[in-house]
Formats: C-alpha cells, structure tokens, sequence
C-alpha cells in the first residue's frame, strides 16, 4: 500500500499473488509488496525525473560507504517502507546529528519524500528506491547500522498472505547482523496479530534483547501519524517494539 499512511487496507487486489510470488533464489524470501499501478501526482512524478540524482542513492550489489554517502561520519539508521515520508522527514529534523537512509518501493512514496528532502533541503536523509530485504543483504556492511525503523509495515492480514510479511526470522536475522552492536531496531504496528508476531521474531533472534518487557511505549522520537491519531480516537492500538543487539 502506497497511497496513504494508514496500514490499514493493504489487501492487494486478487491475482496479484499466488504464482506471481517472486522467491530469492539465495535468500529464499518471497516479496512483502506487490507491484502495481498507483496514482501519482504530477509534482511527485516531476520530483522522480529532477531530484533522484541529487537525494537517492541507486540500487547496486556493493555495500555501501555512509560516509560517502552522506558527507559526514554519523551513526546511520536504516528505515523500511517510509510511504510518503512524514514521518521520516520529522524525525531526520529532528536528529541532525543523526543519518537516515530510508527505501521505498513505490514511485508516489519515493516522489513524495522527494519534495520533501528538497523542500527541507535535508543533508542527513537519502534515500534507495528498491526492495529492502535486497538493500540490507547487498548494500549494508554487517556490523555497520545505528539503528533500523520500520513502521506500519503491510500487515498482510490474511492468513495465506502471513508469508509476506517483512518481519519474518531469516530478514530480522540479516538485519541484526547490519545492527552495530548495541544498535537498534524499532519496530511499530497498528495490527495485533502482527504486532505479536513481531514480539515473537525478535525475541527468538538470538543477537537480540528486548528493551522492554514485553511491547515498549513509543519513544519521544517517533511522532504520532495522522492515521494513528485516528485509530487511537477510535480506540485502534499501536504497538511498538524496540530490540537492541547485544554488546556496546
Ligand atoms: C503500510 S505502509 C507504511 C508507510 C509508513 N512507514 C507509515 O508509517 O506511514 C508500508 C510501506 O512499506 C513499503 N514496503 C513494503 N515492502 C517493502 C520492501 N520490501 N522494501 C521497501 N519498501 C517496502 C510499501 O511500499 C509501503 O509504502
């Protein structure tokens, strides 16, 4: 889902799936997205055409330099599926001293946040427009990460789609051999079968250790989104997970 920030209609139309699931041939994952046609404004279609150069980084087999990337040695945090980007611009806003690298898929996504970067002319935010579980495996260093965001991933509701799902124990493994040690992972869901999901993946990732009992109250750092503030109205929850990998 692409076109708002709520996860909370991302069933894919049917026939979008099923055969069409698309495996790794070395890492065996099957897509937590499905390519499709979606709308796209012409600001954010003229966002794609002049600014990729300028805020992206393209997709490529070779891990990464962060301090080319950036400009800068910083501690760098990888976010997941950013959507249209609100949430990431306020929080790279926020944390100057910090970088944000952050992927998307979809073109509506990657040209929103875009407009964005160039509006706030943000140093510390780039941005990959690719599949994540690639970006992590090809182009993260192990050992190399600050932290990882992943927040309101599609939560696939349905049982025969559960196999889409992004937080699944082979990716959360690989991802917490990018995390530095002592680095993070935040996880936030508006689903409760996911969110327990998630508890139970990254609990069973043995680089892992919870910092809460259980689910973590949201920290300061992560801002409300409009569609949650609408969820909580509605009495909807929100969970939040947050992992540290082992060692300092
Ligand atoms: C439900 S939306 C949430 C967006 C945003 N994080 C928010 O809280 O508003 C999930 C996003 O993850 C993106 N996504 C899903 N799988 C992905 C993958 N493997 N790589 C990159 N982005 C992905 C989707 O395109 C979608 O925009």
């Amino acid at each position: 889902m692409n076109s708002t920030p709520s996860s909370s209609d991302p069933t894919p139309p049917e026939g979008a799936h099923g055969d069409a699931a698309q495996a790794h041939p070395d890492f065996g994952h099957i897509r937590s997205f499905v390519h499709r046609r979606s709308h796209i404004t012409a600001g954010q279609q003229e966002a794609l055409d002049l600014l990729m150069p300028k805020w992206a980084v393209p997709y490529r087999n070779a891990p990464l330099k962060f301090e080319q990337v950036f400009g800068r040695q910083a501690p760098t945090v990888l976010e997941i599926g950013f959507g249209m980007g609100e949430t990431t611009e306020k929080i790279a806003l926020a944390r100057p001293d910090d970088n944000f690298l952050g992927v998307e898929v979809f073109n509506s996504g990657v040209g929103s946040m875009l407009k964005r970067i160039e509006a706030s002319q943000l140093q510390n935010l780039r941005i990959i427009q690719h599949d994540a579980v690639e970006v992590v495996r090809d182009m993260i260093a192990p050992d190399s990460l600050a932290g990882v965001h992943i927040y309101f991933p599609d939560p696939w509701p349905k049982k025969r789609h559960h196999k889409r799902r992004l937080v699944q124990p082979p990716f959360v493994q690989l991802l917490a051999s990018r995390l530095r040690p002592g680095g993070y992972i935040h996880c936030a869901t508006d689903w409760e079968h996911y969110a327990h999901q998630m508890l139970e993946v990254l609990g069973g990732e043995p680089l892992l250790e919870n910092t809460s009992e259980g689910f973590a109250p949201r920290p300061d750092f992560r801002p409300l989104t409009k569609f949650e503030n609408r969820g909580l109205r509605l009495g909807h929850g929100v969970w939040d997970l947050i992992f540290r990998r082992e060692g300092q």
